[in-house]
């Protein structure tokens, strides 16, 4: 009874192999390192005191993939690795489609020859695109706005078509809102290269000094201090959202054979919201300016999170404090990430 682990050596799966290891799970982690470093894995043992069986392989590699359920006499997947940077996505749309969907495509072929029929796949609430409602539910129209929101579309799309095909079949699609944060021992935790997208790995590089101030991309949005809102999600709270998700599937309990589902706190925080709740964490100053908006983004998305809490009787428990909070220890703990270099 062991879970592949796709991905599981990147930000949000080595989280997940704590949860997994933590709830006595036997897991495998399958990672091609493209945006990882294995030493992520060895810090997932250090805190769980299990050691994790990694193998390095790529999701398109159908017979590596088929050779590793079969050894490791895998029941489960936990599906995240893929390519995740919306503006690359747009310069590189083939290898996005490759990895993320020609990957999954292999992973689900390897998956049927082997008789391992229980997936959880990692998609976003980027695939609502514009909100016409909020917060958002699952049954809110989808349409993506980017090649990376497409691929994860067409995914669902994929798995729902196999899961009508038979009901032996067993997926939780998750749509994850905003990750942040990082384990509570600051030993693992998100480690970007180059310069960071997403908002929260911008700032603690403003707070530590990488970066000198924060751009923050549009101050007239309609929203209560015209800054962004979107709905901050602790990484801890997201992968116990697997573990609930996994165990509801492999009960049999669940309402469906395809489950989509939400994960999110239902609050939206600004963008100067963000600033001054990592500033009151951090001790430091975030200096920001005014910038233009970013193109495709929208002012508001949260999440509703009835469905969640119903089916799978879960909730997130862990406030924005917890979320900066555990943000600084990693980055104070790890300043190169896993890295020995100087970023
Ligand atoms: P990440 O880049 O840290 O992790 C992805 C992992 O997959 C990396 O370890 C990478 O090396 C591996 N990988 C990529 N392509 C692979 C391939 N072809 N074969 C084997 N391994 C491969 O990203 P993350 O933030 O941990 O995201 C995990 C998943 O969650 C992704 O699918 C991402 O699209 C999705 N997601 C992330 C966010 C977010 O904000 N972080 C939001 C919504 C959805
Ligand atoms: C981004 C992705 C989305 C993905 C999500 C979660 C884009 C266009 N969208 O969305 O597909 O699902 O991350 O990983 O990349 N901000 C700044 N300054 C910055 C960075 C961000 O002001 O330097 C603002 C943004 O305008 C936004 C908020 O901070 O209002 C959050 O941004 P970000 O962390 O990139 O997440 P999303 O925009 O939700």
């Amino acid at each position: 009874m062991t879970v592949l682990i796709t991905g599981g050596a990147g930000y949000i799966g080595s989280h997940c192999c704590v949860a997994f290891l933590e709830a006595g799970h036997d897991i495998v982690v399958l990672d091609n390192l493209s945006n990882a470093n294995s030493l992520s894995l060895e810090r997932v043992a250090k805190i769980t005191g299990r050691k994790v069986s990694f193998e390095f392989a790529d999701i398109r590699d159908q017979p590596k993939i088929e050779s590793v359920l079969k050894h490791y006499k895998c029941t489960a997947v936990v599906h995240f690795a893929g390519l995740k940077a919306v503006g690359e996505s747009t310069q590189m749309p083939l290898a996005y489609y490759d990895n993320n969907v020609v990957g999954t495509h292999r992973l689900l072929s390897a998956m049927a020859n082997c008789d391992v029929r229980q997936m959880i796949f990692s998609s976003s609430a980027t695939v609502y695109g514009e909100p016409k409602f909020l917060p958002l539910t699952e049954n809110h129209p989808t349409g993506a706005v980017n090649p990376y929101g497409r691929t994860k579309l067409m995914i669902e799309e994929m798995l729902r078509d196999v899961s009508a095909s038979d009901p032996a079949w067993r997926f939780g699609i998750l749509r994850y809102f905003n990750p942040v944060g990082a384990h509570e021992s600051g030993l693992i935790g998100e480690n970007p290269l180059g310069i960071p997208n997403n908002l929260m790995p911008f700032i603690t590089q403003v707070a530590d000094g990488r970066r000198e101030r924060l751009s923050v991309f549009g101050n007239d949005y309609d929203t209560r201090d015209g800054t962004g809102v979107r709905d901050y999600i602790h990484v801890t709270d997201l992968v116990e959202g697997h573990l609930r998700a996994h165990e509801v599937l492999a009960s049999g309990s669940a309402s469906s054979n395809c489950l989509t589902v939400n994960l999110g706190t239902g609050t939206g925080y600004s963008v100067l919201e963000m600033v001054r709740a990592f500033e009151r964490a951090s001790n430091k100053e975030i200096r920001y300016v005014f910038a233009p908006r970013r193109e495709g983004d929208v002012a508001e998305c949260f999440a509703d999170t009835s469905l969640a809490e119903k089916t799978l009787a879960w909730r997130a428990e862990r406030g924005l404090e917890a979320m900066c909070r555990d943000t600084w220890n990693w980055v104070c703990k790890n300043p190169s990430g896993y890295s020995s270099e100087e970023t």
